[in-house]
């Protein structure tokens, strides 16, 4: 039976590194969370721009915002954060932090226009992700 040692150990072996793998996923899980900012781009001369936001039904709060206002909270959980808007006569809901997209990085820019919702992490590369509905 003195083979079975060797296997034992490479079982041993293999199941360390599992651990090893998870552990540094587990880390990876602690990279800070981002802040997230919600900037009112809409036309000057319109009404302002009510926005609510809530993660895992915690609410974030409710803020109003006209052309140039920011909104920023920093992401606390690990969790889907959820924010509605209402603007004049539109409205929209959408994902303001999704933690695969989202974890890994400091900050994260939501850019609210006339046509629509822009995501960016760097204030220089903006991706439209939603657009606003009416009813
Ligand atoms: C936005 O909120 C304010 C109160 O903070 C309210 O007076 C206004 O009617 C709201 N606007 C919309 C479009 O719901």
């Amino acid at each position: 039976m003195s083979a079975a040692h060797p296997t034992n150990f490479l079982l041993f072996l293999v199941l360390q590194l599992c651990f090893l793998s998870a552990a540094t996923a587990n880390e990876h899980d602690e990279h800070p969370l981002p802040t997230v900012h919600v900037i009112n781009a809409l036309p000057k001369s319109s009404k302002a721009m009510n926005v609510s936001c809530s993660s895992n039904n915690i609410d974030i709060g409710e803020q109003s915002l006209v052309n140039g206002e920011v909104y920023k909270w920093r992401v606390s959980q690990r969790k889907l954060h959820y924010c509605v808007a209402i603007w004049e006569r539109f409205f929209a809901s959408w994902h303001a932090f999704q933690p695969r997209r989202d974890g890994n990085h400091e900050t994260l820019f939501w850019m609210v226009e006339e046509d629509g919702f822009f995501i960016s992490w760097d204030k220089a590369k903006w991706v439209r992700k939603y657009r606003w509905e009416t009813e």
